[in-house]
């Protein structure tokens, strides 16, 4: 090799080693939310514990082993071509280290890692908040049994309360993640699983579906919003009362046209003769921050490009585009944000 091409590989291994360090530090960045790195809820934070303890001890067999590769390559390397240096093949003692070392240390590893599966797997304490969860192409619907509320995309729970959250699918299956809440756990059509959790601290922390489940996997977030459980309590009353009925007369006309036309197959207005399950409930629209598996932020201007075609912003979706007549758009846009 030239000088030159060995001048151009060590940049090129330079600039590699500078993309590797920063990648690591956004890890710690606030710009990037969705980590698992920023742990707000008891099972967030046993995780992370357990990573990083695997991780140092990782790091330092690593050192251990390579330093020792290198000086034994170095230390006993062959010396002149007509000798070749001493073979130790077959030797004992070093035959028992380097089998009983790596057992002492997985061994170590499982010691500090079945508590931890243990206590996270056992059953949510009594008093725990259930919260179903519900996969679907390509949103999440969160239902508070107890208090007979159904929403979608946005996970309301009050912190410092302990919550059981019961995981299903309603097709194929798909992968419950907040990252700021703890690990990921499929939810999976005719199985439950569980999670349970304290939130520890409020504010929003995005999530993401982490089993590839059709065409807008990607599309498929979530959002968990953790309240002062007084806000959570008022949130919860807010949720139970019956959707509002539009004074104003375009939000009236797109409430009629609403009920005319296909909406109440797949949609629930509670309360009206909009009974659908197959879509997202929509009695509450208005007072959630996105829509559509949460990749929207819910504005007028939103609301029109998803009721104009739903599967040109969200492939997959299973809300066909119904080619709606401009003014349709516009009574349906203000129907829906009257929907408070
Ligand atoms: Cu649901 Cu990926």
């Amino acid at each position: 090799m030239t000088h030159r091409s060995h001048t151009a590989l060590r940049a090129r291994e330079a600039i590699a080693s500078v993309g590797a360090l920063s990648f690591v530090l956004t890890a710690c960045n606030t710009e990037t939310p969705q980590t698992a790195f920023n742990p707000h809820s008891d099972y967030a934070i046993v995780g992370l514990d357990l990573f990083q303890t695997i991780i140092v001890m990782g790091v330092v067999v690593g050192v251990l082993v390579e330093g020792v590769l290198i000086w034994a390559a170095v230390r006993y390397r062959r010396r002149s071509n007509e000798q070749l240096p001493q073979q130790i093949h077959g030797n004992t003692v070093i035959e028992v280290l380097w089998t009983t070392g790596p057992v002492l240390v997985v061994g170590y590893i499982l010691f500090l890692t079945l508590p931890v599966i243990f206590q996270t797997q056992a059953p949510a304490p009594n008093g725990s908040t259930n919260v179903e969860v519900i996969g679907h192409q390509f949103w999440w619907e969160f239902n508070y049994p107890d208090a007979n509320v159904v929403t979608a995309n946005e996970l309301h729970l009050p912190v410092g309360r302990t919550v059981n959250l019961i995981l299903h699918s309603d097709d194929v299956i798909h992968s419950f993640w907040i990252p700021a809440l703890g690990g990921k756990r499929d939810a999976i059509p005719g199985h439950t699983n569980f999670i349970w959790l304290t939130p520890n601290s409020t504010g929003e922390f995005p999530g993401q579906c982490y089993q590839l489940c059709g065409y807008s996997h990607a599309n498929m977030r979530d959002r968990a919003i953790i309240q002062p459980p007084a806000d959570f309590d008022a949130w919860l009353t807010a949720e139970q009362q019956p959707p509002v009925q539009p004074t104003d007369a375009v939000a009236a006309e797109g409430a009629q046209l609403f009920q005319m036309t296909t909406c109440p197959a797949c949609h629930t207005i509670n309360g009206t003769p909009a009974q659908g399950k197959i879509g997202p409930n929509l009695t509450h629209f208005a007072s959630r921050g996105t829509f559509a598996g949460s990749i929207f932020e819910n504005n007028a201007d939103n609301i029109r490009l998803w009721l104009k075609d739903p599967p040109a912003v969200k492939p997959g979706s299973l809300m066909p585009n119904y080619h709606l007549t401009g003014h349709q758009l516009d009574v349906l846009v203000a129907y829906l944000q009257a929907l408070q």
